[in-house]
């Protein structure tokens, strides 16, 4: 891997990072989101998608142009970003995808890229084998090494000062994707795709989506740049970010436009069946659904086409800030509301708590405790590793309550759900601060009580009491054997 991508903050296993593209002379932030030009149509000008959308990087199909006569000439002549009227970086992909459509392309890596390299594309890709979901692991396996030495040929290429994509591929299998992770990290290329993708996107399988992200991730090195290939409806961005993609790139907006689908950041609408729109954007603030369907098949899908479009970046816009806050997590739960696949996403990820503790900021801005789902975010999980490293007193009584004004204990410590036991001193200190519903759910009592436990774990001879709120069966036993337990709410009658 060469050195081209910055990390500036990080929340969970999502970053801000900066991607220096030398050929463009640009640096591109990430996370950013891609619009796919189909180099045929163009549904909005590309011009358009950096200074109205804020796009600073496309991406287009190096082998559409080659196989197009119309076209191949004038881009080889001019140059695509002259052809194209894009300033701004940009990628373009080697026909893999068509190969994974039809199942046979007539050109190798060399070639592509050596294609690619002479239009002047910024990042080029190599013919990668995009294996789909749920094959036999032979034929995962095999193609996989069909990919090993498309990255193999592509670092011998004469590439130039391009970047070059090493895709990660490995189908539904994590080890797979990992062993492709590491290998494509060894390799010199510059920035790691997950690949075939998109089948598993198109039919909402964010868990399996995660799965696999996270297994490549796990490969990849922490500071390599990955994009999520095919990714390109709002509603998962958040999800993805938060699993460590960093660039993304979008073909929904044009495809689902075509369709008369109006994207938004909870799923996607029929324009058919709209009577408002619930979004400001120029289009939206222009227009009603009703004057949307009323202009010329191509105008409609034009003016769709900008929403989708301005929805997207906003969402792009929407995720930076939450990182930079710390709210990361607090987005993908909202986003996790919006479709029963999109909380399988979540749901996913949080099974992988304890990966995302490791880049997670060790303080922000407030925890929220929105969802049962938060009692197994990450800062619960530190809290509970760090509980070990406490000094305990010999006795020592555990409250959900303030404190008893006069007792015989040597100290006296708070439990919060979902984090569980801590010394008063810490109460200011992130992520104790956390803001809880007064009603607290089983699952954050069931969090305390795990945190008691690590407690418990830690200093065995402690004598510790715990009095709790009236905390659920499933709460109370978790609590170990050795320590007593009172009912606040009882002892209060
Ligand atoms: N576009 C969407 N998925 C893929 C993939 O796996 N490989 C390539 N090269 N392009 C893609
Ligand atoms: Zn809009």
């Amino acid at each position: 891997m060469r050195d081209h991508f910055e990390i500036r903050d990080h929340d969970a296993a999502g970053r801000i990072g900066r991607l220096s593209v030398p050929s463009a002379g640009v640096t591109v932030e990430t996370p950013a989101l891609l619009p796919v030009v189909n180099p045929n149509v163009l549904t909005i000008e590309p011009r358009r998608l950096r200074e109205e959308f804020g796009a600073e990087m496309l991406i287009t199909n190096s082998y559409i142009i080659r196989s197009t006569d119309r076209i191949r000439d004038r881009v080889l002549e001019e140059g695509l970003h002259d052809f194209l009227g894009f300033d701004g970086a940009i990628m373009t992909d080697s026909g893999s995808f068509q190969l994974a459509e039809y199942g046979d392309i007539d050109v190798t890596t060399a070639e592509i890229l050596d294609f690619q390299r002479r239009i002047g594309s910024d990042v080029a890709t190599p013919v990668d084998v995009p294996t789909p979901p749920d094959v036999d692991r032979e034929r995962a396996e095999r193609e996989l090494e069909t990919t090993k030495q498309a990255l193999a040929d592509a670092e011998t290429a004469d590439t130039g000062e391009m970047l070059v994509n090493a895709p990660v591929q490995g189908s539904t299998f994590p080890e797979l994707r990992k062993a492709a992770g590491r290998h494509a990290s060894g390799t010199d290329l510059d920035v790691f795709p997950v690949g075939a993708m998109v089948p598993m996107l198109n039919a909402y399988r964010y868990a399996d989506v995660v799965e696999q992200v996270r297994a490549a991730k796990r490969g990849l090195a922490p500071d390599a740049p990955v994009h999520l290939f095919g990714a390109g409806h709002p509603m998962m961005f958040a999800l993805a970010v938060a699993a460590g993609c960093d660039l993304f790139d979008s073909a929904a907006y044009a495809l689902m436009a075509r369709d008369g689908r109006y994207l938004t950041v909870s799923g996607t609408e029929h324009l058919a069946e709209m009577t408002y729109f619930p979004c400001s954007c120029p289009v939206c603030a222009e227009h009603t659904p009703e004057a949307v369907r009323e202009h010329d098949d191509d105008e409609t899908e034009r003016l769709l086409a900008e929403h989708n479009l301005h929805v997207t970046f906003e969402e792009i816009r929407r995720v930076k800030a939450a990182i930079r806050s710390g709210n990361l997590l607090e987005l993908v739960d909202r986003r996790a509301r919006g479709h029963p696949a999109m909380l399988d996403g979540y749901r996913a990820l949080l099974d992988h708590a304890d990966e995302l503790e490791r880049t997670d900021p060790v303080s922000k801005d407030a925890f929220f405790y929105t969802s049962h789902e938060a009692a197994r975010r990450p800062e619960v999980r530190r809290h509970h590793d760090r509980l070990s490293r406490l000094a305990v007193p010999d006795r020592l009584l555990l409250t959900e309550s303030n404190a008893p004004s006069s007792h015989d204990y040597d100290a006296v410590w708070r439990v919060k759900p979902p984090f569980g036991p801590f010394p008063r001193a810490l109460s200011e200190t992130y992520p104790l601060t956390a803001e809880v519903p007064d009603r607290v759910d089983d699952a954050a009592q069931a969090a305390a009580a795990d945190g008691v436990a690590s407690l418990a774990d830690a200093a065995p001879e402690a004598a510790i009491t715990l009095g709790h709120d009236d905390w659920c069966a499933e709460a109370l036993r978790r609590v170990p054997d050795g320590i007593a337990v009172e009912n606040l709410q009882t002892l209060g009658q």
